[in-house]
């Protein structure tokens, strides 16, 4: 009898690379590279999470019987070649720049695949968008499903809607570049001083405090678009396809005045471009979202690619689109590729079909590393650091008090989040009903001036009595109004106030998950998928009637989520978090040695 199939799938060298393995079609590890080398977006080879992957299943890369890479280098460079054909000399500058890059690693990724990993076995290549169809659909939890992929660029496509019917998935139509949402995006994200690839959830957040004063001008000089949700960007304004920039001064002109420096002060100039390119972004998604529907006349939608991180327009599309029910890869940038282009080798290359099973195939994206009691002891005892070990109940009923009583938990537990988002197994967490949480957690644990409010975590069951969702939102990727009997409206005088003073303005009997809009960013905790996460939620609904808490990503600001019990304490003793929970042992802030910085700890936080 032979073993079982092993497919490795990478995504790398573009943003945010990642590893993923499959063993006979089930994910069983799938991570994302910066975590491990602890440099936020890391795109280069990822050897580490490739590593960690295959010790999960104790192999090396020889026992490999598939390597499946997320993207087909030779189209990509066929793509910025003939951008820099066909626009030279403005390209040149950026085909300068990428041109080595492209030649030294993208053309030759079959040879660094092989000599980095040490595998001399067979490479698939898939296509991007395939890759990201194939994320979105196999793991879902459906049969049949229509799907619809919108990022920035892969090869030469920017969205695609396609269909998944049992093992297979086919791509109906596609945009192409260079006329892409998720470029129109980042430009916009560019211009209002904020990075390109990870500042764009920011402009969605900063969204709801501007007005929709630009959305007519987009329309009339950005872009042209069409019924079917598909458009034409007039490429005058944009600098994506030759510069080095994303906008021109045909852009700044258009909109008053060069782009916002970095770090400057917020206006509502950026604050009204925010709400316009949300608005815009929101239609397209509508209306590519109708196109599917027609296209395949399917009952459900799954979702992939860097614009379906916008959890916003991914409400809207549950409200007011024509599916019934939408799953969206939690891993829906790039990192997701790795494991679309894994399930793409199990189920296409080798006719493998999907088992069913209730619910996804994601393991609640708990898919990353985790720890032992016994390696998280040896780590505290090398550390010097004061420590308990109640047995589950007393921790959980400890935590929940701490926790009703205004202070903040670091909690680290199981396997790390695969994705941008932190799901209960690396959070910081608080008490949803404190006016004064928000606040304390941006300024002494994130370090930020946080304009968004914290995102809640709430019991699958309860989600309906405090919001207006009764949807699974596992993965934190679906945005809706809080319920309108928790609201608490604004007086005449507080709505005079500006910016991010109104967010300081209790909105809801659970402000500190409350946006100025009454939105939240909503995680349904259900028990089969984190059972630890789920009791804790019901000890401290137990404790407060409050079956919602403060969940934000276990980091501080420019830092990945932590991986490790050593980076969780390192954040624990650098941040004012006044508990930390690592697996079953309880550290308390006011007992821990001194804290000393080390070189080797020393990390260069980027300013984001
Ligand atoms: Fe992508």
């Amino acid at each position: 009898m032979p073993g079982p199939v092993h497919i490795l799938g990478i995504s790398a060298f573009y943003h945010d690379s990642a590893a993923c393995l499959l063993r006979d079609g089930e994910i069983v590890a799938a991570a994302q590279e910066e975590r491990f080398t602890r440099k936020k977006g890391d795109a280069s080879m990822p050897l580490r999470a490739a590593g960690y992957c295959l010790s999960t299943c104790g192999i090396t890369a020889r026992d490999l019987d598939y390597v499946a890479f997320y993207d087909k280098p030779l189209l990509k460079f066929e793509r910025i070649l003939e951008t820099y054909l066909g626009i030279a000399p403005r390209g040149f500058a950026s085909f300068l720049k990428a041109g080595p890059l492209w030649v030294k690693e993208k053309l030759f990724i079959d040879r660094q695949l092989r000599e980095s990993l040490d595998y001399a076995g067979e490479i698939l290549y898939a296509e991007h968008h395939e890759s990201h169809a194939a994320s979105a659909f196999f793991p879902s939890p459906f049969q049949d499903a229509a799907i619809l992929t919108i990022d920035g660029v892969g090869e030469w496509a920017t969205a695609s809607i396609g269909v998944g019917r049992g093992g297979d998935i086919e791509l109906l139509q596609e945009l192409h570049w260079p006329d892409s949402l998720g470029l129109l995006y980042s430009a916009f994200t560019y211009y209002a001083g904020f990075k390109v690839n990870s500042g764009e959830y920011k402009v969605m957040g900063l969204a709801p405090y501007g007005e929709p004063t630009y959305v007519d001008l987009i329309y009339r000089e950005l872009m042209d678009l069409r019924e079917d949700g598909s458009f034409a960007l007039n490429q005058k304004y944009f600098d994506y396809l030759g510069g080095l920039t994303m906008t021109n001064g045909a852009f700044n002109q258009l909109f008053g005045g060069p782009p916002r420096e970095p770090e400057s002060r917020l206006t509502q100039k950026e604050m009204d471009l925010a709400r316009s390119i949300q608005v815009v972004t929101e239609e397209v998604m509508l209306r590519m979202t109708r196109t599917a529907h027609r296209a395949t006349g399917l009952q459900d939608l799954c979702l992939a690619g860097g614009v379906a991180l916008n959890c916003v327009g991914n409400g809207r599309l549950l409200r007011e689109g024509p599916f019934r029910r939408l799953w969206i890869q939690p891993a829906a940038g790039d990192a997701g590729g790795a494991l679309g282009a894994a399930q793409l080798a199990w189920h296409r290359h080798l006719r493998q079909p999907r088992t069913s099973r209730p619910g996804d195939a994601m393991h609640g994206a708990y898919l990353g590393p985790e720890f032992s009691p016994e390696e998280i002891e040896t780590f505290l005892r090398q550390q010097g650091a004061a420590y308990e070990r109640p047995n589950r109940e007393e921790l959980l009923l400890e935590v929940a008090r701490q926790l009703a009583d205004g202070q903040v938990v670091g909690w680290f537990n199981g396997r790390m989040e695969f994705g941008p988002r932190a799901l209960g197994a690396r959070s910081i967490l608080g008490d949803p009903r404190n006016p004064r949480m928000q606040a304390q957690m941006n300024l002494k644990i994130k370090f930020r001036e946080g304009f968004r409010p914290f995102a809640p975590s709430v019991l699958r069951e309860r989600v309906n009595e405090y919001f207006e969702l009764d949807a699974d939102s596992p993965y934190m990727l679906l945005v809706a109004p809080v319920r309108q009997q928790r609201q608490i409206r604004m007086t005449s005088q507080q709505r005079q106030l500006w910016g991010i003073d109104q967010l300081n303005v209790p909105r809801s009997d659970i402000p500190a998950v409350t946006h100025i809009d009454y939105s939240a960013r909503i995680q349904t905790v259900a028990r089969e998928t984190n059972p630890d996460y789920y009791d804790l939620l019901k000890a401290f609904d137990a404790l407060t009637g409050c079956g919602v808490l403060v969940n934000t990503s276990f980091n501080v600001r420019g830092e990945p989520i932590v991986c490790t019990p050593e980076d969780a304490y390192r954040c624990f003793m650098r941040t004012q978090i006044d508990t930390l929970v690592l697996g079953p042992f309880l550290v308390a802030k006011g007992r821990q040695p001194e804290w000393k910085e080390t070189e080797q700890w020393q990390i260069q936080y980027q300013l984001d």
